[in-house]
């Protein structure tokens, strides 16, 4: 079954063809950066109105190198949330016209379900696909969410949510440093770069959640520490010493992921770790969790970078899952600011303190 994949959440517009056994045959992002950069952050009214540009071309440009008509593909999906109302908008109204045109059957995705089966993806000339096998414990670390899931299925009821952030994301943490240090926008590439040549113990930085038995983050209070930091000696005068604050601080954001996401992988009983979302593309968290995982014997699963960042492959992927068991959401597909696992899966995963 060949699906189209349509991403709008955010800042790229993105669609992609994929079958159903999680081959790419094309996977087309348009990203929205330069757009935003200047404002240090997603303006949503901009963002909607560049969807609208780009997604009839970008829809376009996927079909074609997959080399298919459009009538050709079996089904559509759509990432209908969590995200930006407008921006989703676009993605769901676009969805829906073409599905009613072709005669096709379209379905909803959750953005969140999308990223934690990214390792299923199978990219032309790159190494196979990872396919975890079920259940694993999956990292989602990105701009918007932060959270660690046990996977059992691919159905949201056979996904929980074991601990979420309680306020930023890694990824906004990350972008917000950025900020506040001039650095840019999307900050944690940048602060990936320049933390590379930096010594994460010239600064003392305190690790958020330390020693709580619960899989809870928190990254806003780190953020003030290193406003505090930078209020009380001022922004670091020479690239070492921003090297220097920029390591401290990706140290203690990783720190906490892989540590909090090894344990629970650990006292989940499960032996597979997948890492997912756009903070996965982080070299230190990569190569920390390659140690912490070999360390608690653990195989640890990190997709290619195009595939932890936002992409429409793992939204046409995760509806295929839906379309193969013949769910069809034609008519009634409604766009939300929420996860649905999010809901689903806090009542029964009985959270830790
Ligand atoms: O998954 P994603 O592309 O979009 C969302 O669903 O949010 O993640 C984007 C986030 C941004 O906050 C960006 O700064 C962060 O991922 N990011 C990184 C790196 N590359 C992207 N954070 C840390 N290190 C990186 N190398
Ligand atoms: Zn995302």
């Amino acid at each position: 079954m060949r699906v189209l994949g349509i991403e709008t959440s955010c800042d790229e517009t993105a669609a992609a063809v994929v079958e159903s056994d999680g081959r790419v045959l094309s996977d087309i992002v348009h990203t929205q950066i330069q757009l935003h950069s200047r404002y240090g952050g997603i303006v949503p009214e901009l963002a909607s109105r560049d969807h609208l540009r780009s997604i009839s071309p970008v829809v376009e440009r996927a079909l074609e190198e997959a080399g298919l008509e459009r009538t050709q593909i079996d089904g559509i999906a759509v990432t209908c949330q969590p995200g930006l109302t407008g921006a989703l908008l676009v993605g769901v109204q676009f969805a829906q016209g073409l599905a009613w045109a072709l005669d096709k059957p379209v379905v909803a995705v959750d953005h969140l379900m999308g990223h934690l089966l990214a390792a299923y993806l199978e990219y032309p000339k790159s190494p196979g696909p990872l396919s975890p096998q079920l259940p694993f414990v999956g990292l989602l670390a990105s701009g918007g969410h932060t959270a660690i899931y046990r996977v059992e299925g691919f159905e949201p009821h056979q996904i929980f949510e074991l601990g979420a952030t309680r306020d930023d994301a890694a990824g906004e943490a990350f972008d917000k440093v950025a900020k506040l240090l001039g650095l840019g926008y999307p900050g944690g590439p940048i602060i990936d770069k320049l933390a590379f040549e930096g010594n994460p113990e010239a600064v003392s930085l305190s690790r958020p959640m330390k020693g709580k038995a619960s899989f809870e983050f928190s990254f806003s209070g780190l953020k003030s520490e290193v406003a505090r930091h930078v209020q009380l000696h001022g922004p670091p005068g020479d690239e070492p010493r921003l090297r220097d604050l920029c390591a401290a601080f990706q140290n203690a954001v990783v720190t906490s992921l892989i540590s909090k996401s090894v344990r629970a992988a650990v006292e989940e009983g499960v032996n597979t770790l997948v890492l997912c979302g756009g903070v996965a593309a982080n070299r230190g968290l990569r190569e920390g969790a390659e140690l912490a995982a070999k360390k608690h014997g653990l195989t640890l699963l990190i997709p290619p970078l195009r595939a932890c960042t936002d992409n429409a492959a793992m939204i046409a992927f995760a509806g295929a899952q839906k379309l193969l068991t013949g769910q069809n959401n034609s008519g009634a597909l409604r766009v939300s600011p929420r996860t649905v696992l999010e809901r689903l899966t806090r009542k029964g995963s009985g959270a830790r303190g």
